[in-house]
């Protein structure tokens, strides 16, 4: 698959006299991809049953006469007014019963009939008119789709249909759920209703936990919907969605199951950020994305300019960023990165939300850097076909994040942090980490991170134990082993069904409050690594208070009794000092790591560096902070991607080379021929 560049554009928000030029400026720049019409239902069908797709045919060949490629979009994420109007039943509940008020988008019920037929035919309409045409390479489905949290009858009804399915009787559910608290025994299904009105939080935590699978699968059964109709008009078609990071995200792994790739919409920050946790952010977001279906993956839109609208505006892009982050994406196995969007809407809610053109539409500042990233991009033809693939798992569960979300369990504490603090700590010593579902093939792991498995499931817990038995070196952390698959609290020490493999359990555990305590190191290896890593800190960020050999938790203790495990590192203060925080232990061939606690990211990191040095994992001493390594390969040949994350110039001196490296530049080499 090729790497290069594109760009989101609407031609039915612009005069047709503009597109010829916009399409020429864009070839001129080097740019080979197009997509479109994800909203522009109300121009395909004005009425119901007239359609015209004469001005599309127009716009796509004109990107098709400059030899562009173009991905059309299934325009369902907006139906339009006349729809609504005529059909109210299309419109989503909200979680108070009321039908939502409509005018902005993605607000209809995807499971509603009726909107199941008006989709059909306007894409069979699409499909059928576009699928002999050579420029439509793909096509995308709808729009950013979240779990489907519409309350409406048909959504409850199907919710009670998914439960009948899933459960035999009403008795099973209520065993499952521990229904007798607050006489919340079902005598029929007909009283199983999703999670509805102001107090969900109060709601029986199995009950939302099935909701949100419910949720997430109703989204997959809607984009299967689509995906089988346009496999049917056109079976060689190549299919994918737009995925985001939302509050109700579908479950990543199934949604893209069935598709041909994933694509991600990727909105770099660019603000700054103040706290080092998060210089490794977008890194990890793209880790993610890439590990869905353990492919590279195409950006579907990527930042161009200043971004608000609903919000304020933040900061415009620094010079760098829009090239640096586009260059990141690919670093981190993105093939395609298409720009959103080519020029700033001068109408509608989104007109803050910058594209490479500003509303004047004269070629500034971002309009030459993005010249620049296409004219870059032209030049890596050579890495074509090329992947990433790291030796470090970092397992993602849907289910873990939405146990923890929906009981938020400590001030300041979140599933995806717990993820993005081992990442970050192999990211800082240049070891790439692979995000993979839980339930992914660990066999070409060397480590596995498997933060905060808070739900357990039989196959996840004997693929780790057989993973480490087997010599490969696991970490846990706390909150893992809490759960039965119901969501209900399981009787046995924690981590319960990890106990054996970490020589160790929780004899009790404490929530800090704000308060943050402080560690001792006990083992010697780490606390040496620790060091060096507070010293290397220290010399690159002059500010940093990091400045004595303290260790500091928070949020979360797990206070251990040891079996055969060694302890690491203990608690300093409160009435736990002296017991264990953090520990190792020898399972099987194998290695498992505990930490019961939340820590500082020099501990992170550390750690990071004791496991990959175990394992003869290669990584660096003395990256500066924000500084990233990537590889892609191909057969024998492997480049190595140097990027400077930060917005200050950063020196690297890594085998015995030196780079200097201005703010949100990336340096890409091949290592071997
Ligand atoms: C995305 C969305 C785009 C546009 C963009 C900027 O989330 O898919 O259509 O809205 O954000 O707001």
């Amino acid at each position: 698959m090729s790497i290069q560049i594109g760009v989101d554009y609407y031609p039915e928000q612009w005069p047709e006299q503009m597109w010829e030029q916009d399409a020429d400026r864009m070839k001129e720049c080097g740019v080979k991809v197009v997509r479109m019409a994800e909203f522009a239902w109300s121009r395909m069908e004005p009425e119901e049953g007239t359609y015209d797709f004469e001005w599309l045919d127009r716009a796509v060949s004109v990107f098709a006469d400059r030899r562009m490629q173009v991905v059309l979009c299934t325009p369902t994420c907006t139906p339009p007014l006349w729809a609504f109007e005529k059909y109210p039943e299309i419109i989503q509940t909200g979680p108070d019963g009321q039908r939502i008020a409509i005018g902005i988008r993605g607000h209809r019920c995807m499971n509603s009939p009726v909107y199941r037929t008006l989709c059909e035919k306007i894409i069979r309409q699409l499909v059928n008119r576009y699928r002999d045409n050579p420029a439509v390479i793909a096509y995308q489905i709808d729009n950013e789709l979240e779990a489907n949290h519409c309350r409406c009858e048909v959504c409850q009804e199907s919710f009670q249909n998914w439960m009948r399915k899933k459960y035999r009787n009403v008795q099973e559910v209520n065993a499952a759920y521990g229904n007798s608290v607050w006489s919340g025994e079902y005598s029929s299904f007909s009283q199983v209703k999703p999670p509805m009105g102001d107090f969900i939080k109060w709601q029986n935590p199995s009950l939302t936990l099935d909701y949100n699978r419910y949720a997430s699968e109703s989204t997959v059964a809607y984009l299967e919907f689509q995906r089988t109709l346009i496999h049917s008009l056109d079976p060689d078609a190549w299919i994918t969605t737009n995925s985001w990071l939302c509050e109700n995200m579908p479950d990543f792994y199934d949604l893209f199951q069935n598709l041909d790739i994933v694509s991600y919409d990727n909105y770099p920050t660019t603000v700054l950020p103040e706290s080092q946790e998060e210089l490794y952010s977008h890194a990890f977001h793209l880790d993610l994305m890439r590990g869905i279906k353990q492919q590279n993956f195409w950006i579907m839109e990527q930042l161009s300019g200043a971004v608000g609208s609903w919000m304020p505006m933040s900061p415009s892009p620094e010079p760098g960023m829009i090239k640096g982050y586009a260059l990141q994406a690919i670093a981190h196995g993105a093939d395609t990165v298409v720009h959103f969007r080519w020029r700033t809407a001068v109408a509608g809610a989104e007109m803050y939300w910058h594209g490479i053109l500003d509303h004047s539409d004269v070629p500034g500042r971002r309009y030459e850097e993005f010249r620049e990233l296409c004219r870059i991009v032209d030049g890596l033809q050579e890495m074509d076909g090329s992947y990433v693939k790291n030796s470090v798992a970092l397992l993602y569960s849907s289910d873990n994040e939405y146990g923890f979300k929906l009981q938020h369990q400590a001030e300041g504490m979140y599933y995806l942090e717990q993820l993005k603090s081992l990442h970050d700590g192999f990211t800082a010593i240049g070891v790439g980490v692979d995000i993979i579902d839980e339930s992914a093939d660990l066999s070409a792991y060397e480590i596995v991170l498997a933060p905060t498995m808070l739900i357990t499931h039989e196959e996840t817990e004997k693929a780790l134990h057989e993973f480490a038995a087997q010599g490969g070196t696991i970490l846990l952390t706390n909150r893992s082993g809490v759960k039965d698959v119901w969501n209900k609290c399981i009787m046995e020490p924690l981590p319960s069904i990890y106990k054996d493999m970490i020589g160790a359990q929780v004899q009790e555990y404490d929530v800090p409050g704000g308060r943050k305590g402080k560690l001792d190191i006990v083992d010697d290896t780490l606390r040496r690594e620790y060091i060096q890593c507070l010293q290397c800190n220290f010399q690159q960020n002059q500010d940093s208070s990091e400045t004595e050999i303290n260790v500091l938790y928070q949020q979360w203790c797990d206070i251990l009794k040891t079996d055969s495990a060694e302890i690491l590192a203990s608690y300093g203060d409160c009435h736990y000092a002296g017991q264990p925080a953090i520990t190792g232990n020898h399972f099987g061939k194998g290695r498992a790591y505990y930490i019961g606690t939340v820590c500082n990211r020099a501990l992170y990191i550390a750690l990071a560096k004791c496991m990959a040095k175990e394992k003869g994992i290669p990584y660096y001493d003395n990256l500066p902070l924000g500084v990233e390594i990537t590889y892609r390969r191909k057969d024998e040949t492997v480049w190595r991607f140097i990027f400077n994350n930060t917005g200050k110039m950063q020196e690297i001196r890594i085998d015995d080379a030196q780079y200097l490296l201005s703010p949100f530049e990336m340096k890409m080499e091949r290592l071997t021929q």
